[in-house]
């Protein structure tokens, strides 16, 4: 990223936009994707980002788990400018299970745009991943898509993500056409009709014409006086755009298009620079804000070991809060109060990595072999500050891990060691037994793949899982586990930061021990 020279902090934070697409599998994440960077101009033509996982996928071997699933579980980063803008798209992992990390991607981007395939509407494996962003009252963007094909009444989705999620959509845009015979949408701001012309394969830019409302009235007929009933009635009901409500979480603006053939895609680009919000100053432990100009700070939000087979090496993603980052720079981390090394600094992901010189605010940066870093450790130049910690999420997975060669129990130790720091599981220990029979805690079962997956492939240590018959966890404290000992059926362990958790094995006794016994520390862990 080519940064002008006498750009300040303040300016090129204005400047950023940091957001993540989410979507359930197959509502067109991807597709999006690309069409973004073909419409941004950062590639010519559609196909490069599925190349480009593609080659991702043929020379990452601890990527096999992703080739198998046709999955993607690595998160990465595109930046690319639009309109004068700097986009840090943020990709969230694309599969059917529940995953801490992409719940960590959204502690690090400042809005998401939300991508429902028109035919399916909210489908229930992501609607806790929906849910997640209103409870954090992320700012959501719309994107209804697939409109080219059949599906289903576009009132009826706006029903679905009111009454799901609990977000109030206001259409920005409204289809001319019924799903499979999308003419084009009537921009809501001017009234006019945004009409649509198919360009082979989508592969490149769709011509967009701008019809005055009495031209469109007389060559699309019916279709014209549908869409204007439909405004009407979003009028009736004050369905309307306010960007105050939306950037504080509470409503969406939704944008109607198809990704496949580009439909849409431009005005989805412009909101993402008109509406979604630049970096803020974030808040810290105390609640005092940073300011965006002020020295800079970051927060680690993600580890990833072992991208490289060829280097073996770890990288800490962190997103820059304030300041300007400078490769080389002094940064201490506030946890350890210690130096960290900002020589080895990359922004692009995956494989095809490039060493990064500047970052600002909203920027991810991934600094190589960094490894005393955690999950959650804040970095800062001169003023010191402690971030939030990341939020975590309530594990409702649980399973036993042991070597399946005892012989290797060395490999296995240093491997779960390592897993539970980058955040695959969380690891539960008893504290009699230390790092035999520990139990594994996950947001979903995949974790578990993930994690059984890498032992063997990465430290050589095969492992059996084992499903185990608790179904709940909470947070407790020393006072409480004398009394919880003693119930039976909770089992007390240590998390690797020394927090104290109980095990249930039937959520139902949790509950009553809740009602009945209200002294008893049981705090939920929770999305926070
Ligand atoms: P994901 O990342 O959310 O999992 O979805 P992805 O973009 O891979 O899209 C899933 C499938 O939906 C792809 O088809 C893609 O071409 C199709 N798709 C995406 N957007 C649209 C759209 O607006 N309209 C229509 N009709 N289809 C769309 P596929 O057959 O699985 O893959 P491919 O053979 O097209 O690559």
């Amino acid at each position: 990223m080519v940064v002008p020279p006498n750009s300040d902090v303040a300016s090129e934070a204005a400047r950023r936009r940091t957001f993540a697409i989410i979507s359930h599998p197959d509502a067109g994440k991807t597709t999006l994707t690309e069409k973004f960077l073909l419409y941004a101009g950062a590639v010519q033509e559609a196909g490069a980002v599925r190349a480009r996982a593609g080659r991702r996928a043929a020379t990452s071997d601890w990527m096999e788990l992703e080739k198998q699933r046709g999955i993607s579980i690595s998160s990465t980063v595109l930046q690319f400018p639009y309109r004068g803008h700097t986009f840090n798209l943020l990709d969230t992992p694309g599969h059917r299970d529940f995953s801490e990390d992409t719940y960590r991607v959204l502690a690090a981007v400042d809005s998401v745009v939300m991508v429902l395939d028109t035919a399916k509407g909210i489908e229930a494996q992501t609607l806790k991943l929906f849910q997640v962003c209103r409870s954090r009252n992320l700012p959501v963007i719309t994107f209804f898509n697939k409109y080219d094909r059949p599906g289903r009444d576009p009132l009826e989705l706006l029903d679905e993500v009111e009454e799901q999620i609990g977000l109030k959509p206001t259409p920005v845009t409204w289809p001319v056409g019924i799903p499979g015979d999308f003419r084009g949408v009537i921009d809501r701001r001017t009234g006019d009709f945004i009409r649509f012309v198919r360009t082979a394969h989508g592969a490149e830019l769709s011509p967009e014409e701008i019809v005055n409302p009495d031209e469109a009235a007389s060559t699309e007929g019916t279709a014209w006086s549908a869409a204007l009933d439909g405004c009407s009635l979003l009028d009736a009901i004050g369905a309307n755009l306010d960007v105050e409500t939306f950037l504080a979480g509470i409503t969406t603006p939704v944008f109607v298009g198809s990704a496949l053939t580009n439909f849409g895609i431009r005005m989805l680009l412009d909101a993402v620079v008109d509406l979604a919000p630049a970096p803020e100053p974030r808040a810290d432990v105390n609640d005092n804000e940073r300011p965006i100009d002020s020295p800079f700070s970051a927060f680690v939000f993600k580890i990833q070991a072992n991208m490289d087979p060829n280097h073996r090496d770890r990288l800490a993603f962190a997103r820059v809060c304030s300041g300007k980052f400078e490769r080389g720079m002094d940064a201490t981390c506030h946890r350890s109060r210690r130096l960290v090394g900002t020589k080895y600094a990359t922004t692009a992901f995956g494989n095809d990595r490039e060493t990064i010189e500047t970052a600002f605010p909203g920027d991810i940066i991934g600094l190589i072999n960094a490894n005393d870093l955690r999950i959650g450790d804040s970095l800062y130049a001169d003023d010191a500050v402690e971030f939030p910690a990341v939020p975590r999420f309530e594990p409702e997975v649980f399973a036993t891990a042991r070597p399946l060669d005892s012989g290797r129990f060395k490999q296995f130790r240093k491997g779960l060691a390592q897993l539970d720091e980058e955040g695959v599981v969380q690891v539960l220990r008893d504290p009699d037994l230390g790092d035999s029979d520990p139990i594994l805690a996950a947001v979903g079962a995949l974790q578990l793949e993930v994690f059984a997956h890498r032992l063997a492939g990465e430290f050589n240590a095969p492992i059996e899982v084992r499903p185990t018959v608790y179904q709940a966890i909470r947070l407790t404290d020393k006072a409480s586990i004398d009394r919880l000992r003693a119930i039976g059926g909770i089992r007390i362990l240590k998390r690797s930061d020394e927090a104290l958790v109980a095990l249930f094995e039937n959520k139902f006794r949790l509950q009553r021990l809740l009602a009945d016994e209200p002294e008893l520390t049981l705090t939920p862990i929770l999305a926070g």
